[in-house]
């Protein structure tokens, strides 16, 4: 059977199984989906042999340097750089869903004050629906918009008011005034009983942080949202289940995992045996912060990462971080040994974030939170562009079927 091939603009080619099946009577077999395609998208491309990461055909490090973030959901949602006159536009409908139903702080009092933040988070933004849930008819484009910057908007809000909760402080309400990331570190760090000054150099590292975070194909969360959605759950719901698949430590909750790391790695003198251990067959642990299912070179959001770190540090008078020491010694070892040369382990994303993050005064516990409010947009897009293929159809894989054959059941009486 001839199976057809289907050309990209760039990147791979897909071979069509579709057909598969009903002429053939078998399945393709890909477990972990490390050589299938799940969709056809034009949001990001990601050429992981050469360490590129495009979104809408810009590269990761143009955007990161020359625009912000809201200019980077404009792109991601709806497929151009805005204009300024649709950029001005565009913030002004963001700035005005910042607000959550005044109601919805009192999901966070059911919470233990040292509840995760990504519990709250996976439950409050879950919560979401329950206000949406009558108000969004999926089918019109315009309530699609309108959920789709709602979600941009209060992802933010609500991950503050996590913040906020677990610390015992109230709540800080969104800032008009601010722009989207001087407006959630405000919302992180400001207390009413006196003026809080947000740090512009912060917030910039801040916005550039939320770009690099933006959207990556079809990572597990963002195919957790794609799946929930091609039900027709409402977006709200599948955003919910993308933030519980991004928790885990082999992807999103990483940068909590490495900073972790670093921490019981302590000082650079130690690097060796924990380098010994990540290869070691017999032992779990992993270098987190290294390598990655697409990248098999340095992660361009990694080098972007590095450099934002240095001019936090930079900018607080961190002279010498150790746990930047660490990560630094880290790198250097383990991107001359053989095991991680072999293996193409670089890294990704999360192995400087947490430095950075910790540094500008956000606990680990949420650090996967602030991934979480960047990756929003990356998971809104894909949920409508999945929505608006007119070929979609619900998701459901099928199985290799190893269990038990047919048989009969046996009454207890007789079970022996
Ligand atoms: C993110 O998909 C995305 O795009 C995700 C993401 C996004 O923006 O959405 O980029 C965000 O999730 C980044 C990745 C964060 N995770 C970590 O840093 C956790 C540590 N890394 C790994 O667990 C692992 O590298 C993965 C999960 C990221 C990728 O795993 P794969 O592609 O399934 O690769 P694998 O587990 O098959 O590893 C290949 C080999 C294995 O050795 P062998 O079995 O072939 O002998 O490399 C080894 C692994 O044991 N290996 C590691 C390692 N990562 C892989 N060995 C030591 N330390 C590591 N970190």
């Amino acid at each position: 059977m001839d199976l057809p091939i289907r050309h990209g603009s760039i990147g791979p080619s897909v071979l069509d199984v579709q057909q598969l099946y009903k002429n053939t009577g078998m399945f393709t077999y890909d477990p972990g989906f490390t050589s299938t395609a799940s969709c056809e998208s034009k949001i990001t491309y990601i050429d992981g042999d050469e360490g590129v990461l495009l979104y809408r055909g810009y590269p990761i490090e143009q955007l990161a340097e020359n625009g912000d973030f809201l200019e980077t959901c404009y792109l991601l949602l709806f497929g151009d750089l805005p204009t300024a006159a649709q950029k001005a536009d565009f913030d002004r409908q963001v700035t005005r869903h910042t607000m959550v139903h005044e109601q919805m702080s009192r999901f966070y009092s059911g919470f233990r004050r040292d509840a995760h933040p990504m519990a709250v988070m996976c439950g409050v933004v879950g919560a979401l629906s329950a206000f949406y849930h009558d108000s969004t008819d999926i089918n019109d484009p315009e309530q699609r918009l309108i959920a789709s910057i709602r979600m941009v908007a209060k992802t933010p809000t609500i991950a503050a008011m996590a913040y906020k909760y677990s610390v015992g402080q109230p709540f800080i309400y969104p800032q008009n005034s601010l722009d989207f990331s001087a407006n959630f570190l405000n919302m992180c760090f400001a207390v009413p009983c006196e003026e809080y000054k947000v740090n512009p150099v912060l917030a910039r590292a801040m916005d550039r942080i939320f770009i690099l975070h933006a959207d990556h194909e079809q990572n597990a969360s963002t195919s957790t949202v794609r799946l929930a959605g091609s039900s027709g759950a409402n977006p709200f719901a599948c955003i919910a289940a993308g933030i519980a698949c991004l928790w885990g430590p082999a992807h999103g909750g990483a940068n909590e995992a490495a900073l972790k790391m670093l921490e019981e790695i302590g000082t650079p003198d130690q690097v060796d045996k924990y380098v010994a251990k990540a290869k070691d067959k017999n032992d779990p642990f992993r270098l987190m912060g290294f390598g990655h299912r697409v990248y098999k070179n340095y992660d361009p959001r990694a080098k972007i990462m590095q450099k934002t770190c240095h001019e936090v540090l930079g900018e607080l008078g961190i002279k010498d971080d150790p746990l930047l020491d660490v990560a630094m010694e880290l790198e250097k070892i383990a991107l001359r040994d053989e095991y991680f040369i072999e293996k193409k382990l670089y890294p990704n994303i999360d192995f400087y974030s947490g430095i950075t993050l910790k540094a500008m005064g956000i606990p680990v516990s949420m650090f996967t939170v602030l991934f979480a409010v960047a990756r929003t947009v990356g998971w809104i897009a894909q949920w409508k562009e999945m929505f608006e293929d007119p070929s979609q159809k619900i998701g459901r894989p099928r199985q290799l079927y190893t269990g038990a054959p047919l048989r009969e059941y046996v009454p207890i009486a007789q079970r022996r």
